[in-house]
């Protein structure tokens, strides 16, 4: 689309969004320009990432997801209208957006836990998304970035606040043998983060040699087939494949006293095999990790120390309106990142 017609279509007060209808039909239509609410930014997004999200929403449906979704919550881009009530934030900003529209007062947010508030309501699943010309946000979940950052890089903060609310789930790396079980966008960014907060000796465990040949790229010096694991032990283990072998293994590889964080995200109804007996005679801990809690802000921070390990992990990019052939790229699962840019 080029930038006239974009301004064409807004002058009109229409805009191109991509829309997903409950029986896994994708397309581009012609839908209204959102006005930003008194407390609200409207943003033009410049670059988004796919996650698995996108694809549970186009294949199989989402827990929360209201249709028609307009998807995509991983995005960076540039303000364009802020509401009368909005301080701090002006046209022209380039902004990351915490997509997790909260409450604010139930028992979970004041405990700054929000990611566990039941009135969730993500951009991207219960309202519209990214992959479309405008895109509405609140203000207090939009937050100016550097204008040096790349677009595409900014894109993962995102899925980096959800890695930093993993790692400060495993009460601490540092100096702490550590395996993370996957090596795609979620398994590299922790393996990244882990070597940042002075974790003794970070390894990645991925059955593709592609992917253990990026993660090589992006400084993880260790990696190996989860094949020939064996019987090491670490000291703080990450599931990140989101898949049952993988998490099945990876309780067998915790030491003494060690920590599992299950990061994976895996079916409603899927159930795993484990010994029970481990996890008692070793004193296991297992920790779920979801989304990203309170930590966009920090990933705002880390994103700027990491953004050219980062950088590596971005694979192929579509143009925005090309959305089905983007998810199906993912789908194949040979790169990491996929993105839309616009
Ligand atoms: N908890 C959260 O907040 C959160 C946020 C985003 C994504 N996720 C989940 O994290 C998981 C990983 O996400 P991603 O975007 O990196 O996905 P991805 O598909 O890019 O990466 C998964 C990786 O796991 C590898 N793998 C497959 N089988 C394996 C096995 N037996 N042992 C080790 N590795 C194996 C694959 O080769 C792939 O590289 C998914 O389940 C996703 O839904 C969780
Ligand atoms: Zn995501
Ligand atoms: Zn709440």
């Amino acid at each position: 689309m080029s930038l006239n017609s974009l301004f064409d279509s807004a002058a009109r007060g229409h805009m191109n969004a991509v829309r997903i209808t409950e029986d896994h039909r994708v397309f581009v239509a012609e839908v209204p320009v959102p006005t930003p609410a008194e407390d609200e930014v409207l943003i033009r997004p410049a670059a988004c990432g796919l996650c698995g999200t996108d694809l549970h929403i186009l294949h199989h449906g989402f827990p929360g997801s209201v249709y028609p979704v307009t998807p995509c919550h991983e995005f960076s881009g540039h303000i364009v209208a802020v509401g009368g009530a909005v301080r701090g934030l002006r046209e022209g900003d380039f902004v990351a957006v915490d997509p997790n529209v909260t409450c604010g007062t139930c028992r979970w947010c004041r405990a700054g836990r929000p990611n566990l508030c039941p009135h969730l309501s993500p951009i991207g699943v219960a309202r519209p998304g990214a992959a479309a010309e405008f895109v509405v946000a609140p203000a207090r979940n939009t937050f100016r970035l550097r204008d040096s950052l790349r677009a595409d890089v900014a894109a993962m903060i995102e899925p980096l606040a959800c890695v930093l609310h993993a790692v400060d789930s495993s009460q601490g790396v540092k100096d702490r043998d550590v395996l993370v079980m996957g090596g795609g966008t979620m398994g590299l960014l922790i393996a990244i983060v882990c070597d940042m907060f002075g974790a003794g000796r970070v390894t990645i465990a991925d059955p593709s040699p592609a992917k253990r040949a990026i993660a090589g790229r992006a400084g993880i010096a260790n990696t190996i087939d989860p094949a020939a694991l064996g019987e090491v032990h670490f000291d703080v283990v990450f599931e990140a494949a989101g898949v049952r072998r993988a998490l099945e293994q990876a309780i067998d590889c915790v030491e003494k006293t060690g920590v599992l964080v299950q990061v994976g995200v895996h079916d409603a109804d899927a159930m795993v095999g484990f010994n029970p007996f481990r996890i008692y005679e070793r004193e296991l801990r297992i920790i779920g990790s979801n989304s990203l809690a309170d930590k966009f802000p920090a990933a705002v921070d880390v994103m700027n120390d990491i953004a050219d390990r980062a950088a590596v992990l971005i694979g192929e990019t579509f143009p925005a309106w090309e959305f089905a052939r983007a998810a199906q790229a993912m789908a194949a699962g040979t790169g990491i990142k996929t993105q839309l840019a616009f």
